[in-house]
């Protein structure tokens, strides 16, 4: 008699790590600081609009969430089939690796970045080539470029990079997309660009660059627009690209109260400029604090700042957790704090003071 073993996943599945979330501490949380969300719940029109799509929730929203991938190729000057909406970014890219990933391929990305990355190329079957950051944990453009090879199928550039917060000047990226051969398919994941208060290249140039057939610009709605919870983000590239892309997608890859909530503060960008520029107060309000206790945190473009603590990364958290303050940890590496709650400043102006005595 054979011993059945039950069904066997997928060997690529084995031993793959758990996206981790920060569990809260002994005291009630305070403050939630370690998953990049835009504090404040919805705004009023975007909850608004959100609060009617539910009660027309008993349909199915547009196939491929036409009218938000209408709205956007509007928006950003590009054709309607350039972009394909989903719901979030991380499941595009997930997507993205289905359509273009065979077994074995790799996917170059710099590290440390996005938690993610690595467990979806591994979900894909691919291998990911991690390429350590340069010291000021910026993306080592040139180091990226060497480690590009016949296998590589694709780049992934997260800019601004979570959890550094440091950005990849545009100049730099243009040349880094035109060195690259034109079979590899390089990824920028924008998640955080409002964020970010460089002078920045307009729409015409962003879509120009999605257009050169081997470029995929991916956003999100989860950050600045602050429908985390809701779930919605776009892509956009070359026909071909977002259509191979809106090939592996289901046909309904977004709720229609998602994308209502969407539409809605794509209609409303000054209620999103408001929000993005209490963040940017907020990230320099926190990073002086940071640095009058002697942390200095790096210069962040996202809604974050990052603490490079090394060995005491971990310690750092706990005493943050402890106090009802939870922020991201990468042990042996330093602390991701997300900024923009009101109330950060105070609790974590509580927790220096005991971190600083000890
Ligand atoms: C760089 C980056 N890309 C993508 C995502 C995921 O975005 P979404 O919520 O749209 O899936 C995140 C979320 O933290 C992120 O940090």
């Amino acid at each position: 008699m054979t011993v059945s073993t039950g069904p066997v996943p997928r060997p690529e599945l084995s031993g793959l790590a758990a996206y981790s979330s920060v569990a809260p501490g002994p005291v009630p949380v305070r403050v939630r600081a370690s998953s990049n969300e835009a504090p404040g719940g919805l705004a009023g029109p975007v909850l608004d609009a959100a609060v009617a799509a539910v009660g027309g929730a008993s349909r199915y929203p547009l196939i491929g969430g036409g009218d938000l991938a209408a709205a956007l190729a509007s928006s950003l000057g590009v054709a309607a089939d350039a972009v394909a909406v989903a719901d979030g970014a991380l499941p595009l890219l997930d997507r993205l690796l289905l359509a273009y990933v065979r077994p074995g391929d790799e996917v170059v990305m710099a590290w440390r970045s996005y938690e993610a990355y690595p467990l979806s190329v591994q979900v894909a079957g691919g291998r990911p080539v991690g390429v350590p950051l340069t010291a000021d944990g910026a993306h080592d453009l040139p180091a990226m470029a060497a480690a590009v090879g016949p296998a590589t199928r694709i780049v992934l550039v997260c800019n601004p990079n979570n959890p550094t917060g440091t950005v990849v000047p545009w100049d730099a990226l243009v040349s880094f997309v035109d060195a690259l051969p034109p079979d590899v398919l390089v990824v920028l994941d924008e998640a955080y660009t409002e964020y970010d208060e460089r002078p920045r290249p307009d729409d015409a140039a962003v879509a120009a660059l999605a257009d050169r057939g081997n470029v995929v610009v991916l956003r999100t709605f989860s950050k600045a627009h602050g429908l985390a919870g809701l779930r919605a983000g776009y892509l956009v590239a070359s026909s071909a690209v977002a259509g191979a892309v809106r090939s592996v997608l289901p046909p309904f890859p977004v709720s229609s109260v998602a994308v209502a909530a969407a539409l809605a503060s794509l209609a409303h960008p000054d209620v999103l400029a408001d929000r993005v520029a209490g963040t940017r107060v907020e990230r320099s309000r926190v990073r002086a604090l940071l640095a009058a206790r002697g942390l200095p945190a790096l210069p962040s473009s996202a809604n974050f700042v990052w603490l490079p603590l090394a060995e005491r990364a971990v310690d750092f958290a706990d005493l943050c957790r402890a106090h009802g303050l939870l922020v991201r940890p990468f042990a042996g590496e330093g602390v991701r704090i997300t900024v923009g709650d009101p109330h950060l400043r105070a609790v974590l102006g509580e927790v220096l003071d005991v971190w600083c005595r000890g």
